[in-house]
């Protein structure tokens, strides 16, 4: 069987690939391979981080691997928050100070329109290949749902009057970038 490590050891991202991939690969994560090291994200674009983490995963390994990297991209804010998505408002993982620096941002704005995006780079038998994923939508006055995680309380797809955070897990997986970038690589896998 073919192995294949995903750079990340986020217990949703990977169930939610393993889910996806056909069963002749065995997906392993950064633990499974005994990798313990921080990976920085230095890159300006959701495409260089992404490659970022694959590449130092090939080059210490050399197994096949990807890594993935998102973020919410306003329109208003131009692309903000974009790369620094997790770390906008200072702290890295503070979704609760994230979304109120956007709101605040945001205050007596018109145009709400923002885009999630997902870019995953893949190293497989030593050549990249990209895939991205996205979901329009707007950014909502306020929070609402308790479901998902960073910004889904304030982000309506286009085409619903819910946001992410009032579907389940299921619903969001279907239509959100990351759900629309690993259906991508999934396909690229499964023609092997
Ligand atoms: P990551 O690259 O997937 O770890 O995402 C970086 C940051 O982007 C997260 O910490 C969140 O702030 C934001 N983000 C990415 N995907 C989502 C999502 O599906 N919902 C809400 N926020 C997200």
């Amino acid at each position: 069987m073919q192995q294949l490590v995903f750079a990340t050891n986020n217990a949703h991202k990977l169930e939610e690939v393993a889910a996806k991939i056909a069963g002749e690969i065995e997906l392993l994560s950064l633990n499974d391979i005994g990798c313990h090291d921080d990976i920085e994200e230095t890159g300006t674009t959701f495409s260089e981080n992404a490659s970022i983490k694959s590449h130092y995963i090939y080059h210490k390994y050399h197994l096949n691997c990807f890594g993935d990297d998102s973020g919410l991209e306003i329109d208003a804010l131009n692309g903000e928050p974009g790369v620094y998505s997790a770390r906008y408002a200072g702290e890295h993982g503070n979704h609760a100070a994230n979304m109120d620096k956007v709101l605040e941002k945001l205050k007596g704005v018109t145009n709400r329109s923002a885009r999630f995006r997902t870019v995953i780079s893949l190293i497989w038998d030593g050549e990249e290949h990209f895939f991205d994923g996205t979901v329009e939508g707007t950014i909502r006055n306020e929070r609402s749902g308790s479901g998902g995680f960073g910004y889904d309380p304030i982000f309506e797809p286009v085409g619903y009057d819910i946001t992410f955070a009032d579907m389940s897990m299921e619903e969001k997986n279907a239509i959100s970038h990351r759900g629309r970038a690993v259906e991508k690589l999934a396909e690229f896998l499964a023609s092997f």
